[in-house]
């Protein structure tokens, strides 16, 4: 038993943020998946696509995820320091600039301010306003790290220290721009520098906030909600630094056949290909650990989450390093196919993972037991018939335009012009909407679940486990 408190509040806050922003990006997601197929699903100017989407990426990606990641990586830091965070104030206030930032961020893309840049489309001052954010977090993750009770340093907390500073540089150096007026700025990088930046930020946005932080999750609650010691912490290491390692070069294989010099696109296919390797480290140990005992698949509900989670992580980055080689890009970029890849990681890996760590985390601070492990189970089966349902058809549909694109006449000309490409999409389109629905009922089983909990329960202010 410890001395000392961990303080639940502001980890609760930020998982009640992070799911509430969840809800509302599931549901633009849901609406520009509809205006795919019925254009008269667009409601001029603010309710448009073109503005909607951005809208859904920046929300799921920094409200969702990023409100996930702070919540659940202090629960995991104080316990795994075993100490209270050293800035329990900042960590509060952090969270009110949080949901402020997401907002404003919202708000601004429907207004179509944007700096054009995927995935780095707020304007600069909810950039600023998104530094000094990150700048709380790192300050009392550091802080409290370097104050820490126990001498051992766990995996999940390497990859909390990936996560923090190499979303920093690849924020700060994307974001680097020059401002025309409150509202617009232009990139400081221009031509296919600009597109280099960019392609260096977009791929790691992907790798240190849709995979790090979720592997600190996945290697802290895995053993916690099974009672099965990770199978290899040595594996764990080497997978860790191979993968930050690999991970900051592989940006150009999102410029494949661009005027991106042709050795920067071989480079970042080479350090493609090598990712499978640390990629996969925690794949196995994820196996293996839950191999030395199947039957907690049956006996304990939230390790088939996990390990359907590393298991979407494990064919997510088999996919990707195929899909990064020349051959396999000049037939599936561009088309549908990449939506069905990232949809697999983030509906599969990312929401599965988190979903799990949540459903383990509030017993914990509410002290009771989850609400109902059935409705858990419903959640899971919706959620994993949805994802695969709307991957697979992204693949179809990706393979069908990459080929009627490509389809020429014996003279050479074009076999089927791009709204004939355009108009065989919408039957996929339509079953993509069916799958979105699907997997949405499952979130709204998990939310009714975390809600009950949390009304059966009593919230701790703190516990000291
Ligand atoms: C070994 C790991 C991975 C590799 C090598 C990889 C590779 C790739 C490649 C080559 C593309 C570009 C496809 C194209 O446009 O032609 C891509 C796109 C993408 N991947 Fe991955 N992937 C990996 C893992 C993941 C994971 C785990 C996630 C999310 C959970 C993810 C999310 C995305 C996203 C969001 C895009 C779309 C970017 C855009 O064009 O907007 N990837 N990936
Ligand atoms: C009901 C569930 C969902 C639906 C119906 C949905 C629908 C869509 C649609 C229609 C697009 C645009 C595709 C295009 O431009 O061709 C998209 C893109 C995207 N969505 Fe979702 N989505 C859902 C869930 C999620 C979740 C949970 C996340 C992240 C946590 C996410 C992240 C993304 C990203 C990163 C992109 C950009 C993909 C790219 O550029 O290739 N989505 N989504």
């Amino acid at each position: 038993m410890s001395d000392y408190q961990y303080d639940n509040q502001t980890v609760k806050g930020f998982i009640v943020s992070s799911i509430f922003w969840g809800v509302v990006g599931i549901l633009v997601g849901l609406l520009i998946s509809v205006q795919m197929w019925k254009p008269e699903m667009n409601f001029p100017p603010l309710f448009t696509f073109g503005r909607l989407r951005t809208v859904h990426t920046n929300i799921l990606a920094f409200g969702l995820g990023v409100g996930a990641i702070f919540g659940l990586s202090y629960y995991i830091l104080m316990r795994l320091v075993k100490r209270p965070l050293l800035f329990p104030k900042l960590a509060r206030v952090q969270l009110y600039l949080f949901n402020v930032g997401i907002l404003l961020g919202g708000v601004t893309l429907l207004l179509g301010m944007t700096q054009s840049l995927e995935y780095a489309e707020f304007e600069w001052p909810i950039d600023i306003a998104i530094v000094i954010l990150w700048v709380m977090f790192a300050v009392n993750v550091f802080g409290t790290i370097i104050k820490r009770r126990e001498e051992q340093m766990y995996i999940s907390l390497w990859y909390i220290i990936a996560t923090v500073i190499a979303v920093a540089v690849l924020y700060i150096v994307n974001n680097l721009s020059i401002p025309a007026s409150l509202t617009k700025s232009y990139h400081l990088f221009a031509g296919v520098n600009s597109a280099n930046v960019e392609w260096w930020y977009g791929h790691n946005a992907v790798g240190f906030v849709f995979t790090t932080p979720i592997l600190a999750m996945f290697y802290y609650f895995l053993p916690k909600s099974t009672g099965i010691p990770i199978f290899s912490h040595r594996l764990s290491i080497i997978a860790f630094w191979s993968l930050v390692f690999a991970y900051l070069w592989t940006g150009a294989h999102h410029l494949i056949y661009t005027p991106l010099p042709d050795w920067i696109q071989t480079l970042g296919i080479v350090f493609t290909l090598f990712l499978i390797a640390p990629s996969w480290g925690s794949v196995i140990n994820g196996y293996y650990t839950v191999g030395s005992d199947w039957s907690k698949m049956q006996t304990n509900y939230l390790t088939k989450f996990f390990l359907m989670g590393i298991t979407f992580y494990g064919l997510q980055t088999v996919q990707g390093p195929t899909q990064g080689l020349r051959v396999v890009s000049q037939l599936i970029h561009y088309t549908d196919w990449v939506p069905g890849h990232v949809h697999m990681g983030t509906m599969g890996w990312v929401t599965m993972t988190t979903a799990a760590s949540i459903y383990y985390v509030i017993p914990k601070i509410y002290n009771t037991e989850i609400y109902s492990e059935k409705v858990a189970n419903i959640h899971f089966w919706f959620v994993l018939i949805g994802q695969l349902l709307f991957s697979i058809t992204m693949w179809i549909t990706g393979i069908q335009q990459g080929a009627l694109w490509k389809a020429v006449n014996p003279d050479g000309s074009l076999k089927y012009t791009f709204l004939e490409t355009l108009t065989r999409n919408y039957p996929f389109w339509q079953m993509r909407t069916v799958a979105g629905l699907i997997f949405t009922v499952g979130m709204l089983f998990f939310i009714y679940n975390v809600y009950m909990t949390m009304r059966k329960g009593k919230a701790l202010a703190s516990t000291t486990a």
